[in-house]
């Protein structure tokens, strides 16, 4: 039997798509406006999208499992949020003021009411932002320089952010304590003296170095859910928070992908019962449009306030898009819907029915894979050489999955109608239909069978 080539099913079903990379090759480097979105060999070109649905140049219809990285959690178009555009852009006559307005205040509220350590908000237009600048207002806060972050964590693409993101085992030092690599060229040798990197689940370690560094860290920021699929373990948590309370170093928990794909509102940390300084959101306080929220602790926020501090002792906080109004009324209107009592429920059970549903067939066909992760995003890992994927709880675990496998798993789903970014974690929202998740759960058995029949 030869081998399953799913690449080749993928690119039969989507020359069009591929002529376009062609084409845009030409003017943007890699085809593309960013390097996640790419994937060889050549990603989908998208030009329509309704409720779970999405189209392509070929028109081949997919179920979307993408939902752009997380951030349409209700689907795309959906009547409610395209309403509270419509109307805000209608109400303000144009599509931002640039002076203060009233959605500042009023979705500030609401999101304090939301989570936990939320005292003061302010606006960005990403998550990126959101997390850049709530290390600065820690450093500031703490009048110190260096923070740390645990290796595996996305934050954004920027400097520190970017170290010790995705090393290669060679490089990345001990598992106990890891080295700070830089993940992109062009990262200075001052950022990786400023980065302590941290093991994720790992507590024994996690505060021997807390304890080693605590004279010059400002900050410790992490994901609460690693990439969406590795709960940080509630006794790890724990110990994160005591220790650097004990420390008297600022705790970032970055919900910018958690903040609102729990199983319920409140973010990560409402599910763990653990309140950070701070927080930063993203994703889906935008509604689909680009907007970040960094949120905590009254007397650490204040570093930026203009109206208690003078130039010389205030961090500066700006951006010119930040708040935008007609943004805000769009997260606001998908705050509406997720408020709403079946909205959780519902949006869970069609998640269980997937991720346990892709379980069962991955026992039932004997694939040591797993799909894993809380709430309503998850990733599916397959192991290699009888990897337990049950251990599963940091980035050096995930280094050792076997990525073929998962390729071959894609580009199968892809040329059948499903669509997410190879490799990475499936979303789901709540125009996903019990008619949606049959239909994948067919067409993944198709896949599975084929990969089992060429193995
Ligand atoms: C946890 C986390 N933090 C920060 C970011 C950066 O957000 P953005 O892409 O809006 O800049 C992301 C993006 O995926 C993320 O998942």
């Amino acid at each position: 039997m030869p081998p399953y080539d799913a690449v080749a099913e993928y690119k039969a079903k989507t020359q069009k798509s591929a002529k376009w990379f062609e084409f845009a090759k030409e003017y943007l480097p890699g085809g593309v406006t960013g390097n996640v979105k790419f994937y060889a060999p050549y990603p989908i070109y998208a030009n329509k999208a309704k409720g779970s649905h999405i189209w392509d140049l070929d028109g081949n219809e997919y179920i979307d499992y993408m939902l752009c990285f997380g951030p349409m959690i209700l689907g795309h178009g959906h009547p409610k949020v395209h309403e509270a555009i419509i109307k805000q852009l209608e109400t303000d006559g144009t599509a931002i003021f640039g002076a203060p307005h009233e959605m500042e205040a009023k979705m500030a509220q609401r999101l304090e009411k939301i989570f936990p350590c939320a005292e003061y908000v302010r606006f960005t237009n990403s998550g990126l932002e959101a997390t850049l600048h709530s290390l600065r207002i820690a450093r500031g806060y703490k009048k110190k320089n260096r923070i740390a972050k645990f290796e595996g964590h996305y934050h954004g693409c920027y400097d520190e952010a970017l170290v010790s993101l995705t090393p290669s085992e060679e490089v990345a030092g001990p598992e106990a304590a890891p080295q700070a690599v830089a993940c992109s060229m062009g990262t200075s040798e001052y950022t990786l003296q400023s980065t302590q990197v941290l093991p994720f689940n790992d507590i024994h370690d996690t505060i021997r170095l807390l304890k080693a560094h605590k004279n010059d860290l400002a900050a410790v920021i992490m994901e609460p859910v690693q990439r969406g699929f590795i709960e940080g373990e509630p006794e790890f948590l724990k110990a994160v928070r005591e220790t650097t309370t004990e420390l008297d170093i600022v705790l970032i928990f970055d919900e910018v992908m958690s903040g609102f794909r729990m199983d319920k509102l409140g973010g990560a940390q409402t599910m763990v019962g653990i309140t950070p300084d701070l927080m930063c959101l993203g994703k889906i306080i935008g509604g689909g449009f680009p907007c970040g929220a960094f949120l905590g602790r009254e007397d650490i926020m204040d570093v930026v306030n203009p109206v208690t501090r003078g130039k010389e002792n205030r961090v500066f906080h700006g951006g010119t898009f930040n708040g935008h109004p007609t943004i805000l009324a769009a997260g606001m209107a998908t705050i509406d819907v997720l408020e709403q009592p079946e909205t959780y429920p519902y949006l869970m059970r069609i998640t269980d029915r997937f991720q346990d549903g892709l379980n069962d067939l991955f026992q039932r066909l004997g694939f040591n894979a797993k799909g894993m992760g809380p709430g309503s995003t998850f990733n599916v890992l397959f192991g290699k050489d009888g990897q337990n994927l049950d251990d599963v709880r940091d980035y050096r675990h995930t280094l050792k999955a076997d990525e073929t496998a998962r390729k071959k798993f894609d580009f199968g789903l892809l040329a059948r109608g499903l669509h997410f970014h190879p490799d990475k974690p499936f979303y789901t929202c709540t125009e996903h239909t019990d008619e949606d998740i049959d239909n994948t759960l067919v067409v993944a058995e198709e896949v599975l069978k084929k990969m089992k029949s060429a193995m």
